[in-house]
């Protein structure tokens, strides 16, 4: 049997499933962990499941001796060090794919959201101000039938165009690292320069991973780039963003709003200043946090974790 630790509560069908393999203990305090609880906690496992954000480096993977494999429960793999994981034949796994369409949903909510005011206009009903609404001042601006502007067009990008393009009859432009054909052909989405998306897009989303390419893709000079029109979506992580330059734009009407899932510091401070503002809407980097999308992402994780443990890392989403 393998010796398995879980930085927190699995759902009860997944952890059935990995007791079939292994004796599974679970960091069950309500608090997240932290590193030193971690090394001591999972001193014995021969594999660890995790949700992202616990940050797992060289300092932590040296008080783990056992450690063979490491399964995140996420997509994205930031908070892990692979070149720590390869110096210590540690095999790590993702959870790409399952959580595609449910993070496309969530792009389209925030959207939506900005355009039509719908965190604003909610607390105005429910201050009793409806009477005073404010007439076309409170009016919002249209998604249908405008540009969408997608940076990063992976699994979740094409999702989102395809909302974009068939459900919003949208104009679809994107950037990537990498040309997409087929999404060009099926989609008649266009490829071009990060530039030429900030300056024409009405909807610039951003879903890239966060790599040292992208730290700080959003800084002064981009959002400087974008309409005062356009709304900036970000899905992907904090630190692709200069918060303090997203700040400037909002706070100034260079651009006309944001909506953010996610935060160079999560939980975001209460005093942030993107907190004071009414042109953002924020939600708790919820992206994938459907009861079914989570619970099919922590099954792959714990089949992911399971497959690298038996040495068949062919049936597992490796991390590259
Ligand atoms: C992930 O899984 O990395 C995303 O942040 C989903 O919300």
């Amino acid at each position: 049997m393998f010796s398995i630790f879980s930085t927190h509560v699995l759902p009860a069908h997944v952890k059935r499933y990995l007791t079939d393999f292994a004796e599974v203990t679970e960091w069950n305090k309500g608090i997240p962990i932290d590193s030193d609880e971690l090394a001591r906690a999972a001193a014995h496992a021969d594999g660890i499941i995790t949700p992202g954000g616990t940050p797992f480096g060289e300092a932590l993977i040296q008080q783990l001796p056992k450690l063979r494999a490491i399964s995140t429960i996420s997509v994205g793999y930031d908070h892990f060090d692979p070149a720590a994981f390869r110096r210590h034949n540690i095999m790590a796994t993702h959870t790409p794919e399952v959580l595609d369409e449910t993070v496309a949903d969530l792009t389209f909510a925030l959207m939506l959201s900005v355009a039509r005011r719908i965190a604003e206009l909610d607390k105005l009903v429910r201050d009793g101000r409806w009477g005073e609404q404010p007439g076309s001042a409170s009016f919002g601006i249209d998604v249908h039938h405008r540009t969408l502007g997608i940076v990063g067009m992976g699994r979740i990008g094409e999702a989102v165009a395809k909302r974009a393009k068939h459900g919003f009859g949208m104009n679809v432009l994107y950037h990537n690292r990498t040309r997409k054909p087929a999404v060009e052909q099926e989609l008649g989405a266009t490829y071009v320069s990060f530039e030429e998306l900030l300056e024409i897009a009405d909807f610039v989303v951003l879903l890239t991973p966060l790599t040292p390419a992208t730290k700080g893709l959003m800084d002064a000079q981009a959002f400087a780039r974008m309409k005062s029109s356009a709304i900036f979506i970000n899905v992907s992580r904090g630190a692709t963003v200069d918060e303090q330059a997203l700040y400037e734009a909002l706070s100034t009407g260079a651009i006309y709003g944001a909506g953010l899932d996610v935060f160079q510091e999560e939980p975001v401070p209460v005093d942030h200043p993107l907190l004071s503002l009414r042109n953002v809407v924020l939600v708790p980097h919820i992206g994938s946090a459907t009861a079914k999308t989570r619970e099919d992402m922590a099954m792959l994780a714990a089949q992911n974790l399971i497959a690298v443990l038996e040495g068949r890392a062919r049936d597992a989403k490796v991390i590259p």
